[in-house]
């Protein structure tokens, strides 16, 4: 197992919308085990291929039930409306309240190809989400005003500078 290099923003990975995954080979497999690796690492919950550069449709997760890694995966239903405060290891240092689904149903498949259905309610059906949305390159700061973004932006390029 590796640990990867995590992107920062502005890196232009991180705007890309991802492709799927067509084959789930040896190198997918051992994609997702590093991605694991790095998540804990860092004390992320969470972390999609695209923050370690991969723009392939793949996320691992942990929210405290053990690890998971779903590829190619969907929201297929959402209800209610949550609003959490979130952080992002592609933006250090930011933390920013997010209105997301409560309650998301999110289809994929796990590494060794078996279709995954999950209903995910709390902390999970976030993590989902705020993983999904690495997938088609829209960050936490596109989730607020653009005042507000702007502002987050200001206090982010200050913490980057040496
Ligand atoms: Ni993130």
């Amino acid at each position: 197992m590796a640990k990867l290099e995590v992107l920062r923003y502005p890196n232009s990975v991180l705007r890309k919308k991802c492709e799927p995954i067509e084959t789930i080979d040896d190198a997918v497999v051992q994609l997702a085990r590093d991605m694991l690796e790095t998540m804990y690492e860092d004390k992320g919950v969470g972390l999609a291929a695209p923050q370690v550069g991969v723009s392939r449709r793949l996320i691992v997760l942990d929210v405290g039930d053990g690890p998971l890694a779903l590829i190619n995966p969907e929201i297929t239903s959402a209800e209610g409306t949550d609003t959490m405060e979130e952080g992002c290891l592609c933006l250090p240092g930011i933390n920013v309240e997010v209105e997301r689904s409560a309650r998301v149903r999110v289809v994929g498949l796990d590494t060794s190809g078996k279709p995954l259905d999950i209903d995910a309610d709390d902390l999970l059906a976030r993590a989902l989400q705020h993983e999904i949305d690495h997938l088609s390159g829209t960050l936490i700061i596109d989730k607020v005003s653009k005042l507000k973004r702007d502002l987050l932006i200001k206090k982010y390029k200050k913490n980057q500078q040496p």
